[in-house]
């Protein structure tokens, strides 16, 4: 089948690379020259396992190009919107993106044959039909008669994206009328997931209440983490037991500094400006992001417990990235601490595979070291911020080069066979 895709963030481009992987004809349709031609040439913009060589592969076979025109394209069978949704100061999504998406969607369809339009990016319950319709209908051409429009959010994590796209827990359609519901199901045939069809308002709040869910799910476990740390117990064994028990499951209760990352902070606060606008406000909402702004700062105040003068002390931190398998820096609890450090004059020695380019834009003064040894050399303490699996498998004689062997997680990453010493956070 025919594909376009607006937006070649992270959600556009692994799903533009998975549909061509999968024989399907895709181009991707960005306002960005440079990221059009860099996606062209081979290059994924941004870093994610998989990505570029499966991008090669599809250039090669001829299966995907990128442009800035999407009205050089001639015809296809769905146009997916996956432009971003970033937040206004009120927390409220801005949908400027989705709007000139749309807007430059009603000029390509006004004189094609009948396509279907299908809303990718994240956006609050209503938005597919009380904007993103009116404005596609300013093409003069009628949603559900002459185009079809479906929503189907998207479930893909950072880092193991292409893995999400191939192998999705579920796939959620929200579709205007049945043939636009019939097309997408069609697209998706071969995908050995369930298949849940709903209407537009139900799939996107589906995919808002997931990312909810998930925020509140890690929040409640740091929680219980915390108070695990005044107790003496190990939050972990208590997810474990916890999890044995199939309506919890083990997944996302591991606790730590908070989650990050361009979506749960944003979608939590999205959510939670429609609940006020519904004059039901959340209270859960509420909790979650005020628990999380603080967990980040726990790591600085237990290592100011082990280290009380912190004064000129090196600091080496281990990850950058919001989570480990990224460049991504959005959010990221690193963020927060490396500022509490740098206000308490501490020296950072920081390291991260991938993010240390990204997070020099920020921090342009601390050290970015090449390697674990170079960052934990001559060190004071030591805060483990990611779960790289270089970091997993460090062992008690990488941490002989620091000053003092001060080592603290700020996620369940070490291997305590091989690691003597180390606290957690909250365990
Ligand atoms: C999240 C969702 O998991 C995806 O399903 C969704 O598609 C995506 O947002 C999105 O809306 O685009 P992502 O932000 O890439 O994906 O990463 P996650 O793996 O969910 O992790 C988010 C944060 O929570 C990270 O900082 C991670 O370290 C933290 N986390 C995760 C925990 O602190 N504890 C856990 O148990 C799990």
């Amino acid at each position: 089948m025919k594909i376009i895709i607006v937006g070649s963030g992270y959600v556009g481009l692994c799903t533009a690379v998975g549909f061509a992987n999968l024989g399907h004809d895709v181009v991707c349709v960005d306002i960005d020259e440079e990221k059009v031609s860099k996606i062209n040439n081979g290059e994924a913009p941004i870093y994610e396992d998989g990505l570029e060589k499966m991008l090669s592969q599809a250039l090669q076979e001829n299966k995907l190009h990128a442009t800035t025109d999407i009205e050089s394209i001639k015809e296809t069978d769905f146009v997916f919107i996956a432009v971003g949704t970033p937040s206004k100061d009120s927390g409220a999504i801005d949908l400027k993106y989705i709007e000139s998406a749309s807007a430059d969607i009603a000029n390509f369809i006004k004189d094609k044959n009948y396509c279907t339009v299908v809303v990718k990016s994240t956006v609050l319950p209503e938005t597919t039909e009380k904007i993103v319709i009116p404005i596609l209908e300013k093409s003069g051409k009628k949603a559900g008669r002459d185009f079809g429009v479906c929503v189907n959010p998207e479930f893909l994590r950072e880092g193991k994206a292409l893995e999400d796209f191939f192998s999705p827990d579920r796939i959620v359609i929200g579709e205007l009328d049945r043939k636009s519901g019939d097309l997408l199901e069609k697209l998706y045939s071969n995908f050995k997931a369930p298949m849940m069809r709903t209407n537009l308002k139900t799939a996107e709040l589906i995919k808002y209440a997931s990312n909810a869910f998930l925020a509140t799910k890690i929040t409640f476990i740091n929680e219980i983490g915390n108070m695990c740390k005044n107790l003496g117990i190990d939050v972990y064994d208590v997810a474990e037991g916890m999890g044995m028990d199939k309506r919890i499951s083990t997944h996302f209760l591991q606790a730590g500094i908070g989650f990050g990352g361009s979506c749960f902070r944003k979608d939590v606060e999205a959510l939670l400006a429609k609940s006020k606008e519904l004059h039901s406000e959340s209270k859960i909402l509420n909790t979650v992001l005020d628990i999380n702004k603080d967990q980040p700062l726990k790591i600085v105040n237990l290592l100011k417990k082990k280290l009380p003068n912190l004064d000129g002390k090196t600091i080496a931190v281990l990850g950058l990235a919001f989570k480990e398998g990224t460049d991504d820096i959005r959010d990221a609890p690193s963020i927060i601490i490396i500022s509490e450090l740098l206000k308490h004059n501490c020296k950072i020695n920081s390291y991260d595979p991938k993010a240390s380019t990204n997070m020099r834009k920020l921090y342009p003064d601390i050290n970015y070291c090449s390697s674990v040894s170079d960052a934990l050399s001559c060190s004071d303490a030591c805060l483990i911020l990611t779960g790289w699996d270089e970091f997993k498998r460090l062992s008690d004689k990488d941490f002989n080069v620091m000053n003092s062997k001060i080592i603290i997680e700020g996620r369940r990453v070490l291997d305590k066979s091989k690691v003597s010493g180390a606290e957690g956070v909250c365990w």
